[in-house]
């Protein structure tokens, strides 16, 4: 079986952003360079066929030991099926070229069950193709927000084990045409999902100067975001990335040494344009409920304002603490629904071979026997 599918919301761009002038998180804490790490290490010819595209996954033997509940997989000799056999049902839910899907197909049993999620059309299409060699594999193209009504049609309300490799993946930003990169031109897009939503051209016509730099700045913690905000809003068009890139590098006063001044604004904006926090937000609260006692939830994140996320989330969930509101009552049970969460980074080897791998987290918990109450806090 093979489920695509589209749903009109649920890749749904924001119309808005709160008008803050300061976000809740400290200038000093966020790691924009995720990004910069991938764009520094692009190649430079691109393949022809967007499906040729290649992405290194990171963390890889870590996050599926994780997701599987073992402390490390198996040496695999050449040629050697030596995989755990695994049964049940297991969600990637960032498919992108397939790279951790891959490795878990290789640990599970012939009767497991395994499904995708992506919002790319192209990384979609690699699940497919894969699906159709693969009948363990089921994919879905839909953002993992999504999680709990895409996997009721299909019939599952619970799993072992839920994955995700967070953010852009090396093919969406080597291929120019997508919008993503700063040192390739293409049309200023960004959408993850180009079959639905607005992209960021769009969106850069119709939006205010001050909602802009507040994203900028919210997103991207661009300290300059008013200035460049002003300098993008006076360009005539938005059908560029390089012009793009251009004019916020001439708008940015202060250029920081080996980083190119558009790494944070294009960063903010692409965050925006795809609702990357609130799809975080949604997953996370959903995974509660949709993970079977014992499974496994393993998430890897490439920036802090994402990482901060994962993180304030297990450790509500695994403390039974709740956040401090005064004006919401503490309940007098508060229910701990995840094991203490872990954390992993990438070793040096892999750092050294995969720029990328630098800022990347892995957060993972074991979901406890504690029964879902509907009424939790996400
Ligand atoms: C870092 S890549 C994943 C790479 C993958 N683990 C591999 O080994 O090839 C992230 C992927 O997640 C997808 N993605 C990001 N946010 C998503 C969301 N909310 N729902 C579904 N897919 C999403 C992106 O389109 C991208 O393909």
């Amino acid at each position: 079986m093979s489920l695509s599918k589209s749903k009109s919301n649920a890749n749904a761009n924001h119309s808005s952003v709160a008008a803050a002038p300061k976000p809740a998180i400290s200038p000093s804490s966020i790691e924009n360079d995720a990004a910069q790490n991938l764009q520094s290490s692009m190649e430079d010819s691109a393949p022809s066929n967007k499906l040729d595209f290649v992405h290194d996954a990171v963390l890889l033997e870590e996050t599926v030991a994780a997701v599987l509940g073992v402390k490390s997989l198996p040496k695999q000799k050449d040629g050697d099926q030596n995989g755990l056999n695994i049964s049940g049902i297991y969600v990637d839910a960032t498919f992108g070229r397939g790279g951790h899907s891959r490795l878990l197909l290789s640990q599970l049993a012939d009767d497991a069950t395994l499904i995708v999620f992506d919002k790319d059309p192209t990384a979609i299409s690699v699940a497919q193709e894969l699906a159709s060699k693969d009948s363990r594999v089921h994919v879905v193209h839909d953002s993992f927000a999504t999680l709990t009504d895409s996997l009721a049609a299909m019939g599952i309300s619970e799993v072992d084990g839920l994955m995700a490799d967070l953010g852009i993946s090396s093919p969406q930003i080597d291929d120019g045409s997508r919008g993503f990169s700063f040192m390739r031109d293409g049309a200023v897009d960004m959408r993850m999902d180009t079959s639905r939503g607005q992209s960021v051209a769009e969106w850069l016509e119709q939006v205010d100067d001050e909602t802009l730099a507040n994203v900028l700045y919210e997103f991207g913690e661009e300290r300059h975001s008013r200035r460049i905000a002003r300098a993008i809003k006076q360009m005539d068009s938005y059908e560029s990335t390089l012009e793009l890139a251009e004019v916020i590098k001439e708008a940015h006063p202060n250029w920081q040494r080996g980083k190119h001044p558009a790494t944070q604004s294009f960063q903010a904006m692409r965050i925006f344009i795809n609702n990357e926090l609130g799809d975080v937000d949604d997953f996370l609260a959903q995974s509660i409920a949709i993970l079977k006692s014992g499974g496994q939830l393993a998430v890897i994140s490439f920036h802090s304002l994402e990482d901060r996320r994962i993180k304030q989330f297990l450790q509500r969930h695994s403390k039974g603490q709740y956040p401090e509101d005064e004006n919401l009552p503490m309940p007098p049970n508060r229910p701990r629904y995840f094991s203490k969460p872990k954390r992993v980074g990438p070793s040096k080897a892999e750092t050294s071979q995969n720029p990328r791998a630098r800022s990347a987290w892995l957060r993972m918990a074991t979901r406890t026997d504690t029964e879902y109450q509907q009424t939790a806090a996400p």
